[in-house]
């Protein structure tokens, strides 16, 4: 057995969420839509057309909520905010009541001892910027998106001190762009790398006033990071290997932390016609930007072979005509698509046929957290924060009112464990959260994918009292809290 080290003594044990999913309250006290609220209407989008119009109705609720992290000893919580709750209009007005919204949910934690880490976005711009410029495809954004940013950096800049610039850019450009999946619901990859580009001129500009306005503060993105595996030891599958990990981390990371796009990638794209326009000064900008930390988001990585032999047999191909319990749209590429894609002279992902996978077609693996964390300190040498971790299961609340998820504990010891070998490895880890801290909205499973230490009564009909019901998990990762993660 290897001797653990112990977490460090102001380790962050905290839990996540993000606003659309959790808040509801879509319009109330002068919020204007999102591109959220706007493409959930769209029919045959979301799991049985669940949106967040309700939600597990955070907006009126976060002061139970809050009691329920004090009750069971969080250090901190991550939450994202809704631009559109504070500029209905993308831009202009500042709607007062938006802002005093979050200002008295962070005041709340604070007053509990609960460290805030504020997301800036979690993937709801404002309906108005998409109808005015295309949102994130106009060099406008960068400009209307640093100035929410100061916004929010003078109002809290003295309440809080870690703060996420973007929410797993790399998700939600995919999904938006190119799999037409979430919004603005395209598929143009064109369109997407140059969105893309975009968002890390735009992350770069608000990094940059953060420095200048809460010099005492920690800004870092939050990447949803998975390490790529090589199929085996042949030579043509470990250079495929370099090339996937180059084409689905690195091309973003890379970016955060040196300002610089992979050579490789960059060339590839150009040759295929879809690379980003890079205009003079951007690179200037996007070096002059470095975060503090790195969140990282970590559900599982993935597995790769070079793709001369692609679908071979349809058998082993990354899960893709699988027949899960569950449908998982993350998973659901057309195959048409992928002849045309990038990654074709590249490579292709495979399924790990060494590794379990949830119901909804997910890959449960604990150590790749652990070579997630050495990879990436090895490669970028910052701090991180894993900003989410979780497991989305199938919960029954019992007669008795409770709801045993002893796969959920198992899931995240799992996973702690290999954290704390990480940290015995000598990786900077300033804390965990968790996802999520109450069950919420799924973006495109409802409700009944739920991740939450606590069970939120509802489903995807009913609202039924939203009724809060702390699961056995919570007690089991209130017991890890309070003995600073030594009895796992
Ligand atoms: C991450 C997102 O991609 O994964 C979260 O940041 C999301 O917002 C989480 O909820 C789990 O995804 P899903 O599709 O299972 O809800």
């Amino acid at each position: 057995h290897e001797k653990l080290e112990k977490f460090p003594q102001n380790f962050l044990w905290g839990a996540a969420s993000a606003a659309y999913q959790i808040e509801g309250g879509w319009n109330s006290d002068g919020k204007g839509p999102s591109i959220w609220d706007q493409f959930t209407k769209i029919p045959g989008k979301t799991f049985q057309g669940t949106n967040g119009d309700i939600a597990v109705d955070h907006y009126n609720r976060y002061k139970e909520d809050v009691k329920l992290m004090a009750d069971m000893g969080l250090k901190a919580y991550r939450f994202s905010l809704a631009w559109s709750r504070i500029l209905p209009d993308g831009s202009g007005e500042i709607n007062e009541k938006g802002l005093a919204f979050y200002e008295n949910l962070i005041n709340e934690l604070i007053k509990h001892n609960i460290e805030p880490v504020l997301t800036l976005y979690h993937w709801d711009i404002p309906q108005a910027l998409q109808d005015r410029y295309n949102g994130w495809e106009s060099r406008q954004v960068i400009d209307d998106f640093d100035n929410y940013a100061r916004i929010l950096f003078k109002r809290f800049k003295d309440k809080v001190k870690y703060w996420v610039s973007f929410n797993e850019q790399n998700v939600f450009t995919a999904l938006g762009y190119r799999w037409e999946a979430h919004p603005p619901n395209l598929s143009d990859v064109k369109k997407m790398f140059e969105a893309n580009h975009i968002i890390n001129l735009a992350n770069a500009k608000a990094i940059n006033s953060f420095h200048e306005l809460v010099p005492d503060g920690l800004i870092g993105p939050s990447f949803g990071y998975g390490p790529m595996y090589s199929f085996n030891c042949e030579p043509e599958n470990v250079l495929a290997t370099l090339n996937g990990e180059e084409f689905q981390n690195h091309w973003w990371l890379d970016v955060y932390v040196n300002g610089k796009y992979p050579k490789a990638t960059f060339k590839q794209l150009v040759k295929l016609g879809v690379a980003p326009t890079v205009e003079e000064g951007d690179l200037q900008l996007l070096q002059s930007a470095k975060p503090d930390f790195l969140g990282v988001n970590y559900y599982h990585g993935g597995t790769v072979r070079a793709n001369e032999i692609e679908f071979p047999s349809g058998d082993n191909d990354a899960g893709l005509e699988k027949s899960f319990e569950a449908t998982d749209p993350y998973l659901m590429k057309p195959k048409e698509e992928q002849a045309q894609t990038p990654e074709k002279r590249m490579f292709s992902n495979v399924s790990n046929p060494f590794l379990e996978k949830t119901k909804w077609g997910w890959e449960i693996d604990p150590v790749g957290i652990r070579i997630a964390l050495r990879r990436l300190q090895n490669r970028y040498d910052l701090p991180m924060m894993i900003t989410e971790n979780g497991l989305g299961a199938f919960d029954d609340l019992t007669n008795e009112r409770t709801i045993e998820d002893d796969y959920r504990i198992e899931y995240l010891r799992g996973h702690i464990i290999e954290i704390q070998k990480a940290i015995t490895d000598g990786v900077d880890l300033i804390g965990y959260c968790a996802w999520s801290f109450t069950d919420l909205l799924s973006w495109l499973n409802g409700y009944q994918k739920r991740y939450g230490f606590v069970y939120i009564d509802r489903d995807e009909k009913d609202e039924k009292a939203l009724e809060r019901i702390p699961k056995k998990s919570y007690f089991w990762y209130k017991s890890v809290i309070a003995t600073n993660g030594q009895n796992l």
